[in-house]
């Protein structure tokens, strides 16, 4: 039996799909390792969404060893950077990459191994499908409380900054009896979180079953306590869905809502299809029916010609919205999106650090406040593992507003629910007993 190694960067969808190929190649006589030094075959899976997740696997490439006990160690590089690097990685002999395997080619990889071993030639298959959905492979998860299910597959909406429609093609969804069927043997297996992953899940449709849709089918999966899903587009933020979310008590109170940049004609030319206004307008809805939902987001700063006042905009957002937490980034070209084409990156690399420098300490005050209501109530916290900030006698989980709280062991088990009285918090993390 050859062993497998695979490495995986990047974001949820990736570990989901890390998950996958662990399923098809372990049907095919492969087994996995969780050390490098004891692998025939190592992968990275890749994302290209920024250029310093980019620059992270080339320098990883090249810290990898080619041979092990005399014999040659296949090197493979999958998921996002495979589609749009297919040339350059097979091209560039100092990074001696075996296959190339893109999102839409997981179950091609048992045949793309043996290529490599037989022919000796180097394989790849970055074609992207309008139809694969891996409706048919059950992931092999790794363990952990909470398991991602992967609904949709592909972006269609072409966020000019974005690179994510073309490395994993168009929007596809899975069919609801299928993602209900996976749910439930989560469920059976002893999960007790799922969270349903895809690149815009208000796009998802199947026939006549929307996203909001499918939330309150899978809601009903006996044995699920928690249901979380990510991202929605602001743009596209049905009633029905908020509905849901509000109601349910299965669903957990927390919406992760990217703002991107809270100028109007920032997001005109990032092709984000709202406004300021809409944006704001929709967080009040949110709010008017459940107050504390908790809310986070993702901001890019310094895209091409956003200006010193424009930017002021997305502080102005920040503060009217105040975020739990965001994801704060600085614009990273990405060859062949739009805005690469169009929009010089012109806002120098000082700026860019000067605003994101600026806007973390503003969710850094935010999510102190947020997180220092909590003292004094007693929530319910899915112990996740033992702690890996404080000592192992520790335990640490998440709220259902997806906090992380950190409290004395006990004689609980990871996967449990418990009810921890909060005595404390800092911007990142509750302290509770
Ligand atoms: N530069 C910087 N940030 C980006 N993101 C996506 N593309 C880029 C880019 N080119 C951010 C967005 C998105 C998150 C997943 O990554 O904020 O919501
Ligand atoms: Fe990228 Fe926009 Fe699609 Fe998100 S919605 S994956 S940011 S193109």
């Amino acid at each position: 039996m050859k062993t497998v190694y695979i490495e995986t960067y990047g974001c949820q969808m990736n570990e989901y799909d890390t998950e996958l190929v662990r399923a098809v190649l372990s049907e095919h006589q492969y087994r996995f390792v969780e050390n490098e030094r004891e692998a025939d075959i190592v992968m990275l899976n890749t994302c290209s969404v920024r250029e310093n997740a980019n620059r992270k696997v080339y320098n990883r490439i090249h810290t990898l060893r080619h041979t092990r006990n005399g014999d040659p160690v296949l090197i493979g590089v999958l998921g996002c950077m495979a589609t749009n690097f297919r040339k350059s990685l097979l091209d560039n002999r100092q990074l001696k990459i075996d296959f190339i395997a893109g999102p839409d080619s997981y179950k091609r990889l048992p045949n793309l191994i043996r290529q490599v071993e037989q022919k000796g030639s180097k394989a790849y298959d970055v074609t992207l499908s309008e139809f694969e959905t891996y409706s048919d492979v059950y992931p092999r998860r790794a363990g952990g409380v909470n398991a991602w299910v992967a609904v949709m597959r592909g972006c269609n909406n072409f966020c000019t900054f974005c690179v994510v429609p073309y490395t994993r093609g168009r929007e596809r969804s899975r069919s609801p009896q299928n993602i209900v069927e996976e749910v439930k043997r989560l469920s059976e297996e002893g999960f007790r979180q799922v969270t349903l992953l895809g690149q815009n899940v208000n796009s998802y449709r199947y026939e006549e079953v929307d996203f909001a849709g499918l939330l309150e089918q899978v809601s009903r999966v006996e044995g699920i306590r928690r249901l979380r899903f990510t991202s929605p587009h602001p743009k596209d933020f049905p009633h029905s869905l908020l509905h849901v979310v509000a109601e349910n008590p299965r669903v957990c109170k927390h919406i992760h809502l990217p703002l991107q940049a809270g100028n109007d004609r920032i997001l005109e030319i990032m092709n984000r299809t709202y406004t300021q206004k809409e944006y704001l307008d929709l967080v009040d809805n949110i709010r008017s029916h459940f107050p504390d939902m908790v809310l986070t987001t993702d901001i890019i700063v310094g895209f091409p010609s956003e200006t010193d006042r424009e930017f002021e905009d997305t502080v102005k957002v920040m503060e009217a919205v105040e975020f739990d937490s965001a994801f704060i980034f600085k614009y990273s070209e990405r060859q062949g999106t739009i805005a690469a084409r169009k929009y010089p990156d012109d806002v120098s690399e000082e700026k860019k650090t000067e605003r994101i420098v600026r806007l973390n300490e503003i969710q850094k005050a935010h999510s102190l406040k947020k997180n220092r209501a909590h003292i004094g109530q007693t929530l319910e916290v899915l112990i996740e593992q033992e702690s890996t900030r404080r000592s192992p006698d520790d335990f640490q989980g998440r709220t259902d507003g997806n906090k992380l709280v950190i409290f004395p062991a006990g004689n609980y088990r990871t996967g449990d629910f418990v009810a921890v009285k909060i005595t404390d918090a800092t911007a990142h993390v509750g302290r509770g007993c």
